[in-house]
């Protein structure tokens, strides 16, 4: 009979060991590292602290009576990354393939818990095949009740969710309504139904990777935020995206220690090309603008007209909006403007000030946007800006067309600083559409409609294709050169940072879905 202590080793041993060395060797055959080795790579060493390690399921159908694993299928707990507590679950897919029942569930929720009550991150660590089969209602309880927790925490607590396995069925909404989603390129999926049920019921063949894998979710449907090529990437992209953010709704994102330098920027007084529709990278603009190599792009390679992400600008953490003249002309259209206005609500839950960079010749027009609801899904992005009450700062590098520019952190919707370059154009729209239009009358009774339409083009692009007029008004608070535009930067988001603006009391916004 093993002693007390023993038989404690022992215990602690087996949990350890989850489904067993054989489906250890096999999920490492498949390029995955373990649930346990997942969560040391992300903690600080020597943090993780588990909680439930000898918990084990309750069912006695199908056999599972006979089946116990201490721990059931998923590592709970706590520990520090940079020294800064979360909260973590990693669903180990060696036992029962990460199966969700009812007790491992539970364990998900206490962690859960525990992260709402005192204001820490939580971060799951998806691996699973999706709701264990022999616990049938049991199973959908448990995932339900974890949705209802993903949903009371939002904008609570950061949610952040790695998916390094399957993810299908019902298990999709729990990563879908955290904040953020990671996945890993080639050994995991998302779908809310398999290849088999796709061919049965739409008669589709379609690998699991294509349907649902990291790069389809990353450039087609927009599911997930970043694609990692391998674990180790996914969770390095993890701990960065942490840095940028605060602990919870009523903290402030960390500030890293600044030293005042040099802060003008040559280089961007001639970024913008003489022709108003020649393309430049906005990118390059951001670079330029931002901390050394503190720019992180979230939904890279997803509506790519629109570049978002987090970075520092004199040490503060900052979310970007930029348009991104160098795809699609930077047009919003509907996926440009639900991405935009996701990434807007985030900061804005979380104190992360904003800063807009813009030229946008307007909504993308056509049918297929019109029918799939351009007015409803660009209303979200208008929306979130209207709502934010996180310091925002805009600066206009080239157009500001139409309704885009109310839409993109204009004054008139609660920008507190809007500056503009001289190439800014803030008009109703395009000079040359604008002049057929106005003077239609004039040019096609010119004895030469061509050089009226010219000599008209010229009139409006005078008048209007600048900044001063908007400047004139106070809507543009300075016209500044692009060389000075990081100073002016930092020193406003220094001069914004005690800002206090409150919503209107309600229960919540109904924001156009
Ligand atoms: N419930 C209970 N056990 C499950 C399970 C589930 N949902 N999904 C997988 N498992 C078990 C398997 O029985 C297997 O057990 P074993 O090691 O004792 O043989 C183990 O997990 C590994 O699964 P396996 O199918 O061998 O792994 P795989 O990598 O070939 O395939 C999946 C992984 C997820 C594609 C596959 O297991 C699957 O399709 N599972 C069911 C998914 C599903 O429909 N879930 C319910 C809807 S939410």
């Amino acid at each position: 009979k093993p002693s007390k202590t023993e038989l404690l080793a022992r215990k602690n041993a087996e949990a350890e060991l989850g489904g067993g060395q054989k489906r250890i060797d096999a999920q490492h055959g498949k390029g995955k590292l373990t649930a346990r080795e997942r969560i040391a790579l992300l903690l600080d060493e020597g943090s993780f602290e588990e909680i439930g390690k000898f918990v084990m399921h309750r069912t006695r159908d199908f056999g599972l009576d006979k089946e116990h694993y201490l721990g059931d299928g998923v590592v709970t707990g706590y520990g520090t990354v940079d020294g800064r507590l979360v909260y973590v679950f990693a669903q180990d897919f060696t036992v029962f393939g990460g199966a969700l029942s009812e007790t491992h569930a539970e364990k998900i929720c206490k962690v859960m818990d525990l992260a709402m009550q005192n204001g820490a991150p939580i971060i799951g660590l998806n691996d699973s095949g999706g709701a264990r089969i022999q616990e049938g209602v049991l199973s959908l309880a448990g995932y339900a009740d974890i949705f209802y927790r993903n949903t009371r925490a939002s904008g609570v607590i950061p949610q952040l969710s790695a998916i390094m396995g399957p993810c299908a069925g019902g298990a999709v909404y729990s990563p879908a309504i955290t904040d953020f989603i990671f996945m890993v390129e080639n050994t995991s999926y998302m779908f809310v139904t398999g290849p088999n049920v796709v061919k049965t019921v739409t008669h589709e063949t379609v690998t699991a990777e294509e349907l649902g894998g990291a790069s389809t979710h990353s450039t087609k449907s927009g599911v997930t935020h970043f694609a990692c090529e391998n674990e180790l990437a996914c969770i390095q992209h993890l701990k960065q995206l942490l840095s940028y953010i605060p602990q919870n709704c009523e903290d402030e994102p960390p500030m890293l220690p600044y030293e005042a330098g040099d802060e003008v920027r040559p280089t961007l007084n001639s970024l913008i090309p003489d022709n108003p529709n020649q393309p430049y990278d906005m990118r390059e603009v951001i670079e330029e603008l931002v901390d050394a190599d503190s720019f992180m792009e979230v939904h890279k390679n997803f509506a790519e007209n629109i570049v978002v992400g987090f970075a520092r600008i004199g040490g503060r953490s900052i979310g970007i909006v930029g348009n991104q003249p160098a795809v699609l002309a930077g047009v919003l259209d509907i996926n440009a403007s639900t991405k935009a206005a996701r990434f807007v609500r985030f900061c804005d839950s979380f104190n992360v000030p904003l800063l807009v960079l813009e030229d946008v010749p307007g909504f993308l027009p056509g049918t297929d946007q019109e029918w799939n609801g351009i007015i409803t899904n660009g209303a979200k992005l208008l929306y979130a800006f209207c709502e934010a009450t996180v310091p925002r700062v805009t600066v206009i590098t080239r157009k500001a067309y139409g309704g885009a520019y109310d839409v993109m952190n204009s004054k008139h919707i609660g920008a507190d600083m809007n500056y503009a370059w001289p190439s800014a154009e803030i008009a109703v729209m395009g000079a040359s559409g604008a002049a057929e239009i106005i003077f239609k009358r004039e040019i096609a009774e010119a004895e030469d409609p061509q050089a009226k339409l010219q000599e008209k083009v010229q009139e409006y692009t005078e008048k209007f294709a600048n900044p001063y007029r908007a400047a004139h008004r106070g809507y543009i608070d300075e016209v500044i050169m692009p060389d000075q535009t990081r100073q002016k930067l930092i020193r406003a988001f220094r001069m914004l940072e005690n800002k206090v603006a409150t919503m209107p009391k309600k229960k919540h916004g109904n924001i156009p879905l």
